[in-house]
């Protein structure tokens, strides 16, 4: 039997595992996320060798066209937006397996065209290919499309294994996560189910495992006893481009926190699982989430701030205020900034306060968890020497400048006896030379592999839903104005009155 080491690509390179035959169906495959990220993830893969040997990719979408206008639509979204430049022998070939349906989803024409499709490339090459359907469309039609296909006994096959991935966002309320992960576990398994949270596919989000335990110097330290808090910030400096009409309806709280800031903040605080399996790892994270202490009505004010973008400047060049974006209403309450302060009452966390931030337009893109140990106990230099003395922060910087930061107090040369915080740095672009593969070329590997540690379980998405509900319940309670902070500036003053005494926000 294979160790743990061996079966796990969390351990083991992707590369050399390898995986069966698979056909990719792409729902919503001219959509934005198929072209930028998707399409080029795939012919990235194609590029390392690391697709499985037979592989075809079928595109469903709404408008008709034949396969070769879909493959020149996937080879100039490749070109633009690969992060390798293009080689035309591996793109061709990627093509080559290449086929197109056209359908809207609610009536059965899809279906029945993807069926006869994938039928056609299984009779071709004499094999069951496995099937993983990617579902890259607006939220309002997976329920639809997960019910057709098992209507239609797509759900499964013989020989074969049978998968689906599912974007975000996964409801935009508990009530809707649980009612859809229902519907999809009504035709899936969820052995079967990956909900995508493209965080998790990150190299530096995967690293905070690999910090916290593939090394024996920190997990000590990792605790109520000498942490004093710790910050997680994922700021942007874009606005929200032409997605006013998804933004609007969402806000940063459903579009950030509950998904890839929670991500984070579980990897953080989880137990050391006994090993890398998807099960293993996943309980440990929805323990965190169990222990986040519940947010009632009356508490969300003191706990929680969103605040809204006002015109400012970013980069040197003017950004206009959020309800001047195009598509945004007027009187829109919609929240583009969202700080909590949260409690993990457990037995290694209670008492230590856990900060997130994020928003649109704030001064620059940077994601980072920063936790700040306790003071020292006691200062013996003299008053003059104490001066730099600051507790010491652990940074771990998911992007940009993706790498691990160590503040210690050292002392400043010359005669006297100053301290001053240095910094004791890892660079993931120095250390290893090589270019990290894009978020989604991890993930659509890992579900073809069927292997679902990077993904967000059923219990895991709603125990989310249920720290984010009565803060948005509260929030469309209590209608606007909202606060507004500048834009490229460093957030609203009311972030502030989340912090406990002693604490100030990192600068962004
Ligand atoms: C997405 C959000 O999930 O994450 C976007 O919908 C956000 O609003 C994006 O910009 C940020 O992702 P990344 O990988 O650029 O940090």
């Amino acid at each position: 039997m294979a160790t743990v080491v061996e079966q796990n690509p969390l351990v083991e390179g992707l590369e050399r595992l390898p995986v069966h035959p698979t056909t990719l169906v792409i729902f919503g495959a001219t959509g934005d996320l198929a072209k930028r990220k998707l399409l080029p993830a795939l012919y990235n893969l194609a590029h390392e060798g690391a697709l499985p040997e037979r592989f075809n990719l079928i595109g469903v979408s709404r408008s008709d066209m034949p396969d070769e206008d879909y493959r020149a639509i996937a080879r100039e979204s490749i070109e633009k937006y690969s992060r390798t430049k293009t080689d035309d022998k591996v793109l061709s070939a990627l093509l080559e397996h290449v086929r197109y349906v056209s359908g809207t989803f609610d009536t059965l024409d899809p279906y029945d065209g993807l069926q006869r499709v994938a039928d056609e490339f299984d009779e071709e090459a004499g094999i069951p290919f496995n099937r993983v359907y990617y579902l890259s469309t607006a939220p309002s039609f997976f329920p639809m499309i997960i019910d057709a296909l098992g209507q239609r006994g797509l759900d499964e096959r013989e020989d074969a294994e049978v998968r689906v991935v599912i974007e975000k966002p996964f409801g935009t309320t508990l009530e809707e996560a649980l009612d859809l992960n229902r519907q999809v576990l009504h035709v899936f398994d969820e052995r079967q189910v990956f909900r995508i949270d493209h965080y998790l596919g990150k190299e530096t989000v995967q690293n905070v495992l690999a910090f916290r335990f593939a090394n024996g110097m920190f997990e000590p330290l990792w605790n109520r006893n000498y942490i004093d808090h710790v910050q997680i910030t994922a700021s942007e400096d874009i606005g929200i481009g032409t997605r006013a009409g998804y933004y609007d309806e969402s806000g940063a709280l459903r579009d950030l926190v509950q998904n890839h800031m929670l991500q984070l903040l579980t990897l953080l605080c989880m137990e050391p699982p006994v090993d890398f399996s998807a099960d293993e790892v996943r309980g440990e994270k929805v323990k965190v989430l169990h222990a986040i202490a519940p947010i009632t009505p009356d508490t969300v004010s003191d706990i929680a701030v969103r605040a809204q973008y006002a015109g400012g400047v970013v980069g040197g060049e003017a950004a206009p205020g959020y309800l001047e974006e195009e598509g945004v209403p007027d009187d829109s309450n919609t929240e583009t900034y969202a700080a909590l302060r949260l409690h993990v009452d457990n037995w290694r966390w209670a008492g230590v306060p856990f900060y997130l931030r994020t928003g649109k337009r704030l001064a620059r893109k940077v994601t980072e968890i920063a936790v700040t140990l306790k003071p020292v106990p006691h200062l013996a230099f003299g008053q003059d020497g104490s001066v730099g003395v600051k507790p010491n922060q652990l940074i771990l910087t998911v992007q940009p400048n993706e790498g691990v930061s160590l503040s210690l107090g050292a002392k400043i040369p010359g005669t006297r006896m100053r301290i001053r915080p240095v910094n004791m740095e890892f660079l993931y672009g120095t250390a290893f030379l090589s270019q990290s593969p894009e978020a989604y070329e991890r993930l659509i590997m890992d579900a073809m592999r069927g292997d679902a540690t990077l993904f967000t379980r059923d219990d895991e998405v709603e125990g989310q839903w249920r720290i984010c509900d009565p803060i948005l319940e509260h929030w469309a309670e209590t209608p606007g104005p909202l606060p507004t902070y500048r834009a490229g500036s460093q957030g609203p003053e009311e972030a502030e009155r989340l912090l406990l005494p002693g604490t100030k926000w990192r600068a962004i």
